[in-house]
């Protein structure tokens, strides 16, 4: 086949397994799981090369990050050169790690809590354009396209020198900013999470997506991208969080229409994707 016949046939061709005229196989069926399945296939790669993403039409990146609410007080934390905590061996702590759902009381320190958040967002480099924008960043996890498509929420039950409340991070300038210190968050967020773990936690890691960032380069190839990026970040947190005497647990199970609301996001252009509680064991 020449070049040209077959990039007419890839622009012809259904998306395998799909048929966009049929109602959706009902789940559990052969059809039904196959369907399912195809979010999980590299079938859509040469069709993608073809597709009109706003990247190739000129559409501007979306920022790498969410801007801090202008009044919202902000934390800095101990930057990364300055960290002297988490040295234990990878191979140790690569043996070490299990998911731990039950923590001691005892707080985290602002510098563990800085080395939590750089192991899993921390930013190692920026790409600049020719008119000194920043454009891509690269950082302790890999990404897809280093589009990083997500925002870290951290809510601090117990943390030395730092209230209590629902923060994010901000990566690209190592900082937290607060975005609520409503009292009842807590409660709140481990019921949305089914009850699991929240409360006990020093902290807890919430991240959500922001599809946008990832769509704006891979379309439609997006979803399994955010959410193989999504492993590789929490992954980073069992192996931080074991090096500093701490441990986790991933959370896929928790009530999305319950969640967003509380993380003050629009479920839809952003969304909780994973959670994953942080204390002291042992
Ligand atoms: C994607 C994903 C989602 C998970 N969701 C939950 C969850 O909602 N609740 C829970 O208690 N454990 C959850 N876990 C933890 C697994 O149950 C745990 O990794 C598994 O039992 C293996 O144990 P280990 O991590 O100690 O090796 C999840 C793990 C992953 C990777």
């Amino acid at each position: 086949m020449t070049k040209k016949r077959t990039e007419a046939a890839i622009r012809q061709a259904k998306p395998a397994g799909a048929n966009a005229d049929a109602a959706p196989a009902a789940s559990g069926t052969t059809a039904g799981r196959e369907a399912e399945r195809q979010f999980l296939k590299a079938t859509r790669w040469g069709e993608w090369r073809l597709n009109q993403t706003d990247q190739l039409r000129g559409v501007a990146p979306p920022p790498l990050q969410k801007s801090p609410d202008p009044q919202a007080p902000l934390v800095d934390l101990v930057a990364p050169e300055d960290l002297a905590v988490g040295a234990m061996p990878v191979a140790e702590a690569i043996r070490s790690r299990r998911s731990h759902r039950s923590f001691n009381q005892e707080p985290l320190t602002i510098e563990e809590v800085s080395f939590l958040l750089w192991a899993t967002q921390g930013v190692r480099e920026l790409a600049r354009s020719d008119d000194g924008t920043v454009v891509r960043s690269f950082r302790t996890v890999p990404s897809g396209g280093a589009r990083h498509p997500f925002e870290t929420y951290l809510l601090v039950n117990r943390v030395t020198g730092l209230p209590a409340g629902l923060y994010r991070y901000l990566p690209l300038d190592h900082q937290l900013c607060l975005v609520s210190a409503e009292p009842d968050l807590a409660g709140e967020i481990h019921v949305a999470c089914h009850g699991q773990y929240v409360l006990d936690a020093a902290v807890v890691f919430l991240w959500t997506a922001i599809p946008y960032r990832t769509e704006w380069r891979y379309g439609f190839l997006s979803p399994k991208l955010v959410a193989q990026d999504s492993g590789h970040v929490c992954q980073n947190l069992y192996l931080a969080a074991t090096a500093i005497g701490a441990g986790t647990c991933a959370i896929g199970a928790y009530d999305q229409d319950a969640l967003d609301p509380l993380l003050g996001v629009d479920g839809t252009e952003e969304f909780a994707i994973y959670v994953a509680p942080v204390g002291k064991i042992g």
